[in-house]
């Protein structure tokens, strides 16, 4: 059987096989019960492959999920793989339930979490972070790492690594005698997004912006997503499975989790000598290290057996700093980059503004913190960016317990009734929408939370008080979703915010962007866009140029030299 599918006889494919078994079994179960049955929704156009197969399949991320919350309201059931009944929302007082308000249930002393997170995609990188306890305890640890006076140490760190990228542009544009040249943004933020998480959570460098050479990780992390973009359908099943059954999986690992593991070796390795040097050396000096495997080193020394971590725990937190914290910048930056570009009249205010700090602070001075935050409209650009290209488009979670998911916005159910709340049982998966909520609007079922606008560009909706249409307070920062929010929300959003702040104002203040434009081949005369931005779906939205997603990240945009 399994050489007329043309698979060859590997375990996974084995399991893939079993699966279609348990699917056929589902298949009965799925017109006989199905938990949601009771709303309405899209169905998919792969019943075994489910709506994840297409998601996958959008040209940009939110293509054809915005269509299905047009039709259906901001909460329907959808059809996952093997026919499983998932559901999906993007209300803002569900997404407050389901991963704020609700995010731990306190029975007698221990901690259990109303919401699990399933074993997906980042999980698999890190394999950190487990139920309740244990992730409320890495939680305690960490935090010092992203305290407001580690964060200003780091500041230092951003601001060099941003300097240097510009120092090198400018080196670039010097060597061909020019004063403008066009980059490939995402390529070079993250070389050097990657040059500073090495420095921040390991005291390690990548030499990224130098392209140093003999540093396999770099490689090895250049790598790590391949598999990810656009996967078969085998991939997705095969992924599914190993949510049924880790334990086999790690035993029979995909191609994906072998790069995963590669990858991890690396790392422990590289991790486990700076960890090794920082022991032998005096205590003082490991101190005086801002980065933060030495804070987790620092803790580990504590009386406090509730703040220790053991090797492994140590090494899976500096793992998943570097799988977090790297590319989800760079590419936030890049779209940002691109509004900014797009959009040359925000770009002129912003400089404006940045400017007139320059003007205050002086010439040789280093920008605080509380320098960046008092510059409003530069804020609001990030924010506006941040909202309109979340870059974790979607969360995922599994109800521990039965439970009623509450509605700010009714819904329609399949019988017609109108409802605002959802009763869901134990293990029902729940695909949480954070990009469309970040966009949500619309007209027919009059469930706004941001103006008519909500899919266009406009900063200004942050500048002034909330005007968005919902009453739910959510998320960690201007009621966006972007960090998720609550026990599991983003630990390193004050990092990422303060990172990109420190990018915009020391590339803006010596660079100019702009699109790269054409002559307009069916208008004589006028100009057009070289190419169109695609918002690839891959677990991460990446940015891409139209078509030319199998090349990795890219988005060229002219760079320009500012008049001194
Ligand atoms: C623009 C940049 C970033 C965005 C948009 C972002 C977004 C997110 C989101 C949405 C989650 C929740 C995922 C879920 O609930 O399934 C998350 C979790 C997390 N992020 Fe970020 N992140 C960013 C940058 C960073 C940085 C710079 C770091 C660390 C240096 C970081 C570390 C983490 C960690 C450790 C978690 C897991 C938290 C937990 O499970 O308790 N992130 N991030
Ligand atoms: C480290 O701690 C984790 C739980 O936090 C445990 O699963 C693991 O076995 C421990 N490893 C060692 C080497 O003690
Ligand atoms: C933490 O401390 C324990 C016991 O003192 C030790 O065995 C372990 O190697 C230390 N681990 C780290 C990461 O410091
Ligand atoms: C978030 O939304 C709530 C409810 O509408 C509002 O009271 C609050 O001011 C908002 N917060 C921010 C930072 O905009």
């Amino acid at each position: 059987m399994l050489s007329t599918l043309h698979l060859p006889l590997t375990f996974p494919n084995l399991m893939v096989l079993l699966g279609g078994l348990w699917f056929a079994t589902r298949l009965i179960l799925y017109v006989v019960q199905k938990p949601l049955k009771f709303l309405r929704g899209p169905a998919p156009t792969s019943l075994l492959c489910g709506y994840e197969y297409d998601l996958f399949q959008q040209e940009n991320v939110g293509d054809k999920e915005y269509k299905w919350y047009e039709e259906y309201g901001t909460a329907f059931r959808v059809s996952g793989v093997y026919a499983e009944d998932v559901l999906m929302t993007a209300d803002p007082r569900a997404l407050q339930y389901i991963l704020q308000t609700s995010g731990k249930l306190s029975c007698h002393m221990a901690i259990r979490y109303r919401f699990l997170r399933p074993v997906d995609f980042q999980r698999r990188i890190c394999r950190l972070f487990d139920k309740g306890e244990i992730h409320q305890r890495q939680r305690k640890v960490l935090n010092p790492a992203f305290s407001a006076q580690q964060l200003r140490q780091f500041l230092t760190m951003f601001q060099e690594s941003a300097l240097h990228l510009s120092r090198k542009w400018k080196e670039d544009m010097a060597q061909d005698g020019l004063t403008g040249k066009k980059f490939n943004i995402p390529f070079w933020l993250g070389k050097m997004t990657l040059d500073i998480i090495g420095k921040t959570s390991f005291d390690f460098d990548f030499g990224a912006i130098d392209n140093k050479e003999g540093i396999p990780l770099r490689v090895l992390f250049s790598e790590i997503f391949k598999d990810s973009i656009k996967p078969t359908k085998l991939t997705i099943l095969q992924r599914s499975l190993e949510r049924y059954s880790p334990a086999l999986f790690n035993m029979f690992p995909i191609k994906e989790n072998v790069r995963h593991h590669t990858f991890l070796t690396e790392l422990r390795r590289i991790a486990r000598n700076v960890y090794e040097r920082k022991e032998w050396a005096e205590e003082e000096d490991v101190r005086d290290k801002k980065d933060i495997l030495s804070v987790l080193a620092r803790a580990n020394h504590t009386e406090d057996t509730k703040r220790r971590l053991n090797d492994s725990e140590v090494i899976a937190q500096v793992a998943t700093m570097i799988s977090a914290g790297q590319e989800t910048i760079s590419f936030s930056t890049t779209y940002l980059l691109y509004e900014l570009s797009q959009h040359s009249e925000d770009q002129a205010r912003v400089h404006h503004e940045i400017s007139d700090l320059r003007a205050k602070i002086g010439p040789d001075s280093v920008p605080t913190s509380q320098d960046y935050d008092s510059m409003p409209y530069f804020n609001a650009v990030i924010k506006e960016a941040l909202r309109l290209h979340s870059i974790l488009p979607q969360a995922h979670r599994e109800a521990a317990n039965d439970d009623i998911i509450p509605l700010e916005f009714p819904i329609i159910t399949a019988s017609g009734e109108v409802v605002s709340q959802i009763p869901i049982k134990k293990g029902q998966r729940i695909h949480v929408s954070i990009g469309a909520y970040n966009r949500f609007f619309i007209w027919i079922s009059l469930a706004c939370v941001w103006g008519p606008d909500a899919n266009k560009w406009n900063p200004s909706r942050f500048l002034g008080s909330d005007n968005r249409m919902s009453q739910t307070n959510i998320g960690v920062m201007s009621n966006l979703t972007t960090f998720s929010g609550g026990i599991r929300g983003c630990i390193g959003w004050r990092f990422a915010l303060m990172e990109m702040q420190s990018i915009l104002f020391t590339l803006l203040e010596s660079f100019d962007f702009s699109f790269p434009v054409v002559p307009c081949k069916s208008n004589a005369g006028k100009m057009e866009d070289e190419y169109e931005l695609q918002r690839l779906p891959a677990g991460l939205m990446v940015p891409v140029v139209k078509g030319k997603g199998a090349f990795g990240p890219s988005m060229p945009l002219n760079v320009e030299l500012r008049a001194a």
